[in-house]
């Protein structure tokens, strides 16, 4: 049924496998011996944070955080809202973020800055999707599932209007679902 208003699939279910099995591999390696907190900022992690813990052999703890950005206006990039802190304390812990998109780079940089400042170890951030075009404020991520174009895209955790999350790969909208609305 979701199908239908998808024009492309920009990441194919095969594609995510495979994506989410590398950085499963690559992460493994580099914090086998950190037992990090993985750190989901929701609701976009959910579907990627879920896949991805599958693919990492080693103990960790995980947390949520839930938190607005204003975006647009002459913002600063510490101007992010928590709507729901992590239950965990990050002092001296090594901390990964994890996210579905990076876009402007506002929220996590903002949220990397928030856990520097709460003295944790270290902050990287691990992102299925990377639109570098969209750039706004110096964020690099250290662990990209894949670059994509400037477009945007819905499903595995990515919305509009709060739908599509549950779409099992990534995918371009149809136009006439975002011009025709009722
Ligand atoms: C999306 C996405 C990132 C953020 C990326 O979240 O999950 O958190 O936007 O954009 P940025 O790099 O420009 O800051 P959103 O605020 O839409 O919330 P959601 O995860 O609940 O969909």
């Amino acid at each position: 049924m979701l199908d239908k208003d998808i024009e492309k699939t920009l990441i194919s279910q095969e594609e995510l496998r495979d994506i989410i099995a590398s950085l499963g591999q690559t992460i493994t390696r580099d914090y086998h011996d950190k037992l990090p907190i993985l750190l989901g900022l929701l609701k976009g992690c959910v579907p990627f944070m879920s896949d991805l813990l599958k693919e990492l052999d080693f103990h960790l703890e995980i947390a949520f955080m839930n938190v607005s950005s204003y975006h647009g206006g002459i913002t600063s990039s510490g101007d992010v809202k928590i709507d729901m802190d992590l239950d965990t304390p990050v002092k001296d812990r090594h901390v990964l973020i994890t996210e579905d998109i990076v876009d402007s780079g506002r929220t996590i940089k903002a949220v990397v800055e928030l856990l520097e400042y709460r003295g944790a170890k270290s902050v990287e951030v691990v992102t299925l999707m990377d639109k570098p075009s969209g750039r706004i404020v110096d964020l690099k991520p250290k662990y990209v599932g894949k670059t994509i174009p400037k477009a945007f895209v819905v499903g595995y955790g990515l919305d509009f209007e709060e739908k599509y999350r549950n779409l099992p790969y990534v995918g371009l909208l149809k136009p006439d679902v975002y011009t025709n609305k009722e």
